[in-house]
C-alpha cells in the first residue's frame, strides 16, 4: 500500500516537473502545429511573402485563407491595384478619416485611441481586412521630419497611452494592428538608406517604450520593421533588435514584416526573426528573398526548417487570433456609420491647442457678430487625401469655410479671401516641390485685407498641408510658407481683431506671428469633420482642451537635432547625439525657453492645480506610488484640463532631464467643480537605463514630483525618497 502511494506520488511529481519543461499546449498551438506539420516547405513560405501590393496567398486545400492587409493608419486606405500602385476605383472604400497621429495625442484622451480603434476595426472588417498598418509611433525628434503628422509625440509615455488603447480596440474587431516603424524611422530624406546610431540608453528610454507598450500591454499582432538601418544593420534583419529585443525581451509572437520594399537578405533576414516580406520591388513574386530563395536556402541547410517553421506559425498564430481561420463569430464590420463620424468629430475638436488668446478674442460670439472674414487657402483645402501611404478617399470631409457658412451664414456674413496659394508641388520621394514656395503674392493680400476690414472679425487658416507634411521627403525649413507672415501682419494692421488658426502635423516657426495676433489656434489636420471641430471651438460651443503633444521652437536651431547638426546626417549615417534629450528634455536641460512648451494649451476656462501629495514619503523599489492633486475649475464655462505629473531625480550618477512625464489625466469640469485625482506611479518607472549595469536602475534618494499643465508650467512639486 505504501510502495503504491510512494509510486503515485512520484509519477505526479515527474508529470508536474515534465510539464515545466514541456509546457502543454494550449488548443491553438496544437492546431497551429498540426497545420504546419501537414504543409510543404513551398506552402509554408508562400505565407511568407506577398503575392500582391498588399495580399499574401493561404493553402487552399487547408483552408487558410488569403491574408489581406491595408494602410492605416488614420483611416482604412481605398483599394489598390493587385499589381500596381494605382487604386483600383471602386466606388464603396470610402471611409472614416480621422484627424492623423500629432492631432490624437494632443487631446491627451487615450479613450479617443480606443474610440478610433473600434471605427478602425470596425471599418475594416466591412472591407475584409485582415491587418491594419498602424498605429505609427516612431518620435518627433526634429520638427522637419516629413511624418511627425503620422506619429504621435517626441515623448513615450504620450505615445504609449494612445497606442495600447489603439490597438486593443482595433484587436477586439478580429483586425491585427501593425505597429511601425521598428525602429528609428524619424526622418524621411535618406529613409531607405541611412543607418541610424544612438546610444542605448536612448534606445531603452526614448525610442523603445512605445513598442514595448504596443506589444507587451496592446498585444500588437504584427509590427512592420523600418527602411533604415540601425547601428550597421537593416531594420528588416537586424539581429539585436528583431531577435534580441522584439522577440526575447518583449515575448513577441506575432509577425515581423517589412516595410513595403525593405527587404534585403534572405538568410540573414531570416535567422534575424523577420516573417514576412511586403513590397519588394521585383515583378515576379518566385524571386522575392522569401520566396524561392527562402526555399533553397533551406534545401542548402543554411537556414533550419524549425526557422520556418517558426515563421509559419507566426502568421497562423495572428490569423488564429483575428479569428481567421474558421471561426464563425469573427466580426463582420460596418462602415460610414454617423456613429464613425462622430467619433472622427470628437477626436479633431478635443485635439485643438488654444496657444494664444489675448483679450479674450476667443471664444467668437455669433449671435453678435455681423460678419466674419474667412481667409487663407486651408479654409477650403481638403487633407484627407494627402500625406501618401496615409492618404483617405473619405466619404466627405468639411472644410472650415463650408462648416462656417453652413453653421453661421444665416445670421453672419461670411467674406472669404484666398489670402494665400498653394505654391508647391507633391512629388513622390522628393521635397524640391517645396522650393520657392515663399513668394508674397501682393494681390491676394490686397484682396484679404480689404474682407477683413469690412468685418469684424478676421479668421486666417494657415499653415501647411501635405505638400510638406508628407511621407517620403522632410521638410527644408519650419517656417510658414507662401507668405503667410506678410498676409497675417497685413491683415491684423487691417483688423486687430484677426484668429489665426494653424494646420498643419509638425512644428512651425511662430515668432513672426505671436506679437501680431491676439488669438491662435492649432487645430490640426482634422479628419473629414475637420471645419465642424473647428467652427465649434472657434464659437465656444466646444471648449478647446488640447495639449501640444510636441515643443513649439522659437526656431528650428532650438531643437536638440538641429543644434547640434545632426539631421538628417551625413553620408547615409545619422548619430543621435542629443542622445535622451529629445523635445523638452533637451530645452528644460538646456534652459531654452520654446515659443510653446510640451503640454501646453489654454481654455476658455481657468483651472487650479493643488494638494499634491503621495500616500507615503518613503519607497521600496518595486512599490507603486499613490499620487494625488486637486483640479478645480475656477473659471465660468465648463472645460477639461491635462493634469501632468512628471519626475525628476535630482541626484544621480548619470545626467537625468530635468522633468519628465509619467502620468497624466484629462478631468472634466463644471464651473466651480473641484476633483480630487489619484494617479499610480511604480517606482520603476523612474529608472534610467544603466548603460554599465545593462539594466534599469533606481538609485536610492530623493525624486520630486512636478504636477503642472505644460511641461513649462508646474505649480506644486512633492519630494518622496527611495530607499
Ligand atoms: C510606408 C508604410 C506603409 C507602406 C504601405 C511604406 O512606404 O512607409 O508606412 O504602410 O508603405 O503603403
Amino acid at each position: 500500500m505504501k510502495i503504491k502511494l510512494l509510486i503515485i506520488v512520484f509519477l505526479t511529481i515527474a508529470v508536474a516537473q515534465a510539464q515545466k519543461t514541456f509546457p502543454k499546449l494550449d488548443i491553438q498551438e496544437q492546431k497551429i502545429q498540426s497545420l504546419i506539420k501537414k504543409m510543404t516547405l513551398q506552402e509554408k513560405v508562400g505565407l511568407l511573402h506577398a503575392n500582391s501590393k498588399f495580399y499574401v496567398s493561404g493553402v487552399k486545400r487547408l483552408n487558410i485563407p488569403e491574408w489581406a492587409l491595408s494602410d492605416g493608419p488614420h483611416g482604412v486606405r481605398a483599394e489598390i491595384n493587385r499589381q500596381n500602385w494605382a487604386y483600383a476605383g471602386w466606388t464603396n472604400d470610402s471611409s472614416t478619416c480621422f484627424p492623423p497621429g500629432t492631432a490624437l495625442a494632443a487631446s491627451w484622451n487615450p479613450k479617443l485611441a480606443y474610440e478610433r480603434g473600434l471605427v478602425l476595426g470596425e471599418e475594416a472588417r466591412y472591407r475584409k481586412k485582415d491587418v491594419l498598418l498602424g498605429p505609427a509611433i516612431n518620435i518627433i525628434r526634429s520638427p522637419l521630419c516629413g511624418r511627425n503628422f503620422e506619429y504621435m509625440s517626441e515623448d513615450p509615455v504620450l505615445i504609449s497611452s494612445m497606442a495600447v488603447p489603439y490597438i486593443k480596440a482595433l484587436q477586439s474587431k478580429d483586425v491585427a494592428a501593425s505597429v511601425k516603424h521598428w525602429l528609428a524611422n524619424n526622418q524621411e530624406d535618406h529613409r531607405m538608406s541611412v543607418d541610424v546610431a544612438m546610444s542605448e540608453r536612448a534606445l531603452r528610454e526614448i525610442y523603445l517604450p512605445g513598442f514595448k507598450a504596443s506589444v507587451t500591454e496592446g498585444g500588437a499582432l504584427t509590427v512592420m520593421a523600418a527602411y533604415n538601418k540601425f547601428r550597421g544593420d537593416w531594420c528588416s534583419e537586424n539581429e539585436y533588435l528583431d531577435r534580441e529585443i522584439l522577440r526575447k525581451e518583449f515575448g513577441f509572437k506575432g509577425v515581423l514584416m517589412t516595410d513595403w520594399d525593405a527587404a534585403h537578405s534572405t538568410i540573414k533576414a531570416a535567422l534575424a526573426g523577420l516573417d514576412l516580406e511586403m513590397g519588394t520591388d521585383k515583378k515576379d513574386y518566385n524571386e522575392w528573398y522569401f520566396a524561392n530563395p527562402l526555399i533553397k536556402a533551406v534545401q542548402d541547410g543554411k537556414v533550419p526548417m524549425s526557422v520556418i517553421d517558426e515563421k509559419a506559425a507566426n502568421v497562423l498564430r495572428v490569423m488564429m487570433k483575428t479569428k481567421m481561420l474558421g471561426d464563425k463569430s469573427r466580426e463582420k464590420g460596418i462602415m460610414n456609420t454617423p456613429e464613425h463620424q462622430k467619433a472622427s468629430y470628437n477626436s479633431a475638436v478635443e485635439a485643438a491647442v488654444l496657444l494664444q488668446n489675448n483679450g479674450n478674442l476667443l471664444p467668437l460670439d455669433f449671435n453678435k457678430l455681423r460678419s466674419v472674414a474667412v481667409i487663407g487657402d486651408n479654409a477650403t483645402r481638403k487633407h484627407c487625401g494627402g500625406g501618401l501611404s496615409s492618404e483617405i478617399k473619405t466619404l466627405y470631409e468639411i472644410t472650415p469655410l463650408e462648416a462656417f457658412e453652413k453653421k453661421f451664414g444665416k445670421n453672419v456674413t461670411i467674406n472669404f479671401a484666398q489670402g494665400y496659394e498653394k505654391q508647391s508641388a507633391f512629388t513622390e520621394g522628393d521635397n524640391i516641390g517645396q522650393s520657392n514656395t515663399d513668394k508674397v503674392d501682393w494681390k491676394l493680400i490686397d484682396e484679404a485685407v480689404e474682407v477683413a476690414k469690412k468685418s469684424d472679425v478676421a479668421i486666417i487658416f494657415g499653415g501647411l498641408n501635405h505638400d510638406f507634411d508628407s511621407e517620403s521627403f522632410d521638410r527644408q525649413h519650419m517656417r510658414l510658407p507662401y507668405g503667410q507672415e506678410t498676409l497675417i501682419r497685413e491683415v491684423t494692421k487691417a483688423n486687430p481683431n484677426t484668429v489665426v488658426v494653424i494646420i498643419a502635423g509638425s512644428p512651425l516657426e511662430l515668432s513672426g506671428i505671436v506679437n501680431r495676433v491676439p488669438s491662435i489656434l492649432w487645430a490640426w489636420y482634422g479628419g473629414m469633420e475637420a471645419g465642424n471641430a473647428d467652427a465649434d471651438v472657434l464659437s465656444g460651443k466646444v471648449n478647446p482642451s488640447g495639449k501640444m503633444p510636441f515643443t513649439l521652437p522659437v526656431s528650428l536651431v532650438q531643437s536638440p537635432a538641429h543644434a547640434l547638426g545632426n539631421f538628417p546626417g551625413r553620408d547615409q549615417k545619422v548619430n543621435y547625439e542629443e542622445d535622451i534629450l529629445v523635445g523638452y528634455r533637451w530645452f528644460d536641460k538646456k534652459e531654452i525657453a520654446p515659443q510653446f512648451s510640451f503640454g501646453y494649451g489654454l481654455s476658455y476656462t481657468s483651472f487650479e492645480l493643488d494638494a499634491l501629495s503621495t500616500d507615503k514619503d518613503l519607497y521600496d523599489k518595486n512599490e507603486i506610488i499613490n499620487v494625488k492633486f486637486t483640479v478645480k475649475n475656477t473659471g465660468k464655462l465648463y472645460g477639461a484640463e491635462v493634469a501632468q505629473l512628471y519626475v525628476s531625480d535630482p541626484v544621480c550618477s548619470v545626467l537625468r532631464p530635468a522633468k519628465e512625464l509619467k502620468a497624466y489625466e484629462k478631468v472634466i469640469l463644471q464651473p466651480g467643480e473641484a476633483k480630487t485625482v489619484e494617479l499610480k506611479v511604480k517606482v520603476n518607472d523612474l529608472a534610467f537605463y544603466d548603460e554599465a549595469k545593462k539594466e534599469w536602475n533606481v538609485e536610492a534618494g530623493e525624486f520630486i514630483f512636478q504636477l503642472g499643465n505644460s511641461s513649462g508650467d508646474i505649480f506644486k512639486t512633492h519630494k518622496i525618497t527611495i530607499k
